[in-house]
């Protein structure tokens, strides 16, 4: 039977994530005019992270951190393949994929803070970077360009490549659910509440976090826009 798994405003979240990161990393690599990109896709990531933050504390059942970040000790039971939660609870981000969750999300946060104090000595400073020393802002930068960004490079690569094993090997396509919402399921799953009414709310805390984006922005990059 099918059931409902992840609501929309989080798969909206999912894929607008997926979108502005492959911006964010095409128009920092490019440079130049492309900067302006650059920052507006970073000042969309925080309107998305302020959301997902939100949606980890109020969202559908799945969205929730509470129901998903595990202990070490029930990563390695489902490593061992020893998990002893009946099969109608095994929905959601599974114990080893939620460590990839919270680290990408962890990595992309850190990405947009520090961009947010990086300047590059040239033509480009995050909005934030005059509030700190010149040193500090190397220190952001530093993590920026040289730190973050490869941990980025290597999560999303990992975070794609454990979905390939999973459709390849294990039979199973994560990625349909991503899309729909549902997943073919035992009966005994309680679905994750999908209403208008929580599509609402969610639509009003991504606009929370695009006026903290927006202020963010006025106050004092150069170059960046
Ligand atoms: C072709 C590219 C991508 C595909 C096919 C894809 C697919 C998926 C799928 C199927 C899931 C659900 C996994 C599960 O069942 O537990 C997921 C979750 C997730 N993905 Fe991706 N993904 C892609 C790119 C990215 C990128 C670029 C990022 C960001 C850096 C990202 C971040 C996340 C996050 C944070 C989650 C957890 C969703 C949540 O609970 O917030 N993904 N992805």
């Amino acid at each position: 039977m099918k059931v409902r798994v992840w609501d929309l405003p989080l798969r909206l979240f999912h894929w607008a994530l997926a979108a502005c990161v492959t911006v964010s990393i095409v128009t920092g690599l490019s440079g130049g005019n492309a900067m302006q990109y650059h920052f507006w896709s970073g000042y969309t990531l925080i309107a998305l992270l302020v959301f997902r933050l939100v949606w980890g504390v109020i969202g559908s059942q799945h969205a929730r951190f509470r129901n998903f970040v595990r202990g070490p000790r029930a990563v390695l039971r489902y490593v061992r393949g020893d998990d002893p939660r009946p099969e109608h609870l095994r929905v959601g981000h599974n114990p080893l994929g939620s460590l990839s969750v919270i680290a990408l999300l962890a990595v992309v946060t850190l990405q947009v803070v520090s961009g947010l104090f990086a300047n590059d000595e040239i033509f480009n400073q995050g909005p934030l970077a005059i509030y700190v020393s010149n040193r500090t802002s190397a220190i952001f930068t530093f993590y920026h360009t040289t730190i973050g960004q490869p941990l980025i490079y290597a999560l999303v690569g990992l975070h794609i490549a454990a979905i390939a094993y999973y459709a390849l090997v294990k039979r199973q396509n994560l990625v349909r659910p991503m899309l729909t919402g549902d997943i073919d399921t035992v009966a005994g799953v309680t679905p994750a509440r999908d209403t208008w009414g929580l599509r609402g709310l969610a639509l009003l805390i991504v606009a929370a976090g695009g006026a903290l984006a927006w202020w963010i922005s006025t106050l004092g990059s150069v170059g960046g826009y």
